[in-house]
């Protein structure tokens, strides 16, 4: 059943395979407006992260410190966009939130950026993986790339330190321009 409001254009198809051109112009133009509102979504989902949670602050708490110890240390505005964003997989994709959050990323930010979030967590197990009896060096199968040490540097002074109740960070709406500025930027090529 059709869901589209009423005055809405629709395309013309019921197979993707008969679709014309001004058919996919609509669908584009539909879409273009899910782009433009991408920004609000995610600062959407990273106020659902201000719930409970067993660490000792949010989950919105840490990625505020995450990214207020980014601004701090002199981090670039993209930078610093990724480190409040590194864990808003816990929203929308639990069981893969780093892989969440840095495709989420990836139209928008360097090749580095995204591969520092992608693999946050694996690098993070640094700190834990042997509670459990699992390799905490299991990064190391990566040294040698030329992410390698950025990626450790992220976890030790951006994220596994980020827990602390005593930190002043900054507001999530001192954030907020620097979100709109990232997710407005062009994205051509991605689908
Ligand atoms: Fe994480
Ligand atoms: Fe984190």
């Amino acid at each position: 059943m059709s869901k589209e409001p009423a005055g809405m254009p629709i395309t013309s198809f019921t197979a993707m395979e008969h679709g014309t051109r001004a058919d996919y112009d609509l669908v584009f133009e539909h879409e273009q407006h899910q782009i433009d509102a991408q920004a609000d979504r995610i600062l959407d989902w990273l106020g659902q992260m201000a719930g409970p949670s067993p660490y000792r602050v949010s989950r919105l708490d840490h990625v505020l410190q995450s990214a207020t110890r980014a601004e701090r240390d002199g981090a670039d505005t993209e930078t610093i966009v990724c480190a409040l964003l590194h864990d808003i997989g816990d929203i929308i994709g639990t069981a893969n939130h780093s892989q969440v959050a840095a495709a989420l990323l990836r139209p928008y930010v360097s090749d580095q950026n995204w591969w520092i979030v992608n693999h946050h967590g694996l690098f993070q197990g640094y700190y834990w993986f042997h509670h459990y009896d699992r390799d905490r060096n299991e990064r190391d199968a990566f040294r040698g790339h030329e992410f390698y040490d950025a990626t450790v540097r992220f976890c030790a002074e951006w994220d596994q330190n980020c827990f602390d109740p005593a930190y002043r960070h900054s507001p999530l709406e001192h954030f907020e321009p620097m979100v709109r500025e990232i997710f407005s930027r062009p994205t051509p090529g991605f689908v």
